[in-house]
């Protein structure tokens, strides 16, 4: 059975990066409810992209609704969700839904960069709203043509919500609602923290190692030292 996780941390941090990686390799389904969200094409996803746009958050319920539909199919097989829950009341929700399904998360990753460095990541990300893929300009550029996604051609844009005045606003989101999770996971032996800096293949060292700790399912050491250094 594959393990059931939470990655938490800033905008930009690098989570959907290292969501992506890890689901590969574990074979175990990634959930990102902003990827959720961006694909959603019918009235209440519109009326949402407005929040989003502002760099809010959208309401409980509606986020809910998206994971409890993803869940329903993917709960056994573990999952990574990305960007959910992004506050203490959304984390009740989950593990109200978890338990309902007799389960429980096994680990919950929170990616630590200081502002600055994400403001600057989420600066030279470029996405591909065609099939959803991610590149930076200056650390994972299109190899094939310039602008253009290496998977389907189609052409890269900078999200609405990475604008300067937007990524303001969702730090300060974060700040607020989010970084309030830190705790309510430390308290429950859930939390393992991963330096977000350097390089992708460096922090995906690191979270591999907060992975394969060697505590059990949900009695996460605060202090895992892994072979790449920087989880605590
Ligand atoms: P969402 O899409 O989840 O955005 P986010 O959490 O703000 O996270 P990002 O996607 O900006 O960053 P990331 O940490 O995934 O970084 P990435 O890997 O892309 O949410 C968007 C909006 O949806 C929210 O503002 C809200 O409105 C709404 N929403 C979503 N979930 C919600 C919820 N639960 N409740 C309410 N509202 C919700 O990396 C960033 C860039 O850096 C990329 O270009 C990448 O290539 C590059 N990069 C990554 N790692 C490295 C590295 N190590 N070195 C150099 N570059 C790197």
């Amino acid at each position: 059975m594959g393990m059931r996780l939470v990655f938490l941390g800033p905008p930009g941090a690098g989570k959907g990066t290292q969501a992506k990686m890890v689901a590969e390799k574990r074979r175990i389904p990634h959930i990102s409810t902003g990827d959720m969200l961006r694909e959603g094409k019918t009235e209440a996803a519109r009326k949402v992209k407005a929040i989003m746009d502002r760099g809010e958050l959208v309401p409980d319920e509606v986020v809910l609704a998206l994971v409890e539909s993803r869940l329903d199919s993917d709960w056994k097989d573990g999952f990574i969700l990305d960007g959910y829950p992004r506050n203490v009341a959304q984390a009740k929700d989950l593990e109200g839904s978890l338990a309902r399904r007799g389960a429980t998360l096994d680990r919950v990753v929170a990616f630590e960069l200081d502002e600055e460095a994400a403001v600057r990541r989420m600066g030279g990300r470029r996405s591909c709203p065609a099939c959803g893929a991610v590149y930076h300009l200056e650390s994972n550029p299109p190899r094939k043509k310039a602008g253009a996604c290496d998977k389907c051609g189609g052409a890269l844009v900078l999200r609405k919500d990475d604008e300067p005045e937007t990524v303001r606003r969702r730090m300060q989101e974060y700040r607020k609602k989010t970084a309030a999770l830190i705790d309510h996971y430390r308290e429950r032996g859930l939390l393992t923290t991963v330096a977000a800096e350097g390089e992708v293949d460096e922090v995906a060292r690191r979270v591999e190692a907060a992975l394969s700790g060697t505590c059990p399912s949900g009695a996460i050491a605060p202090h895992t030292r892994g072979s790449g250094g920087g989880a605590r």
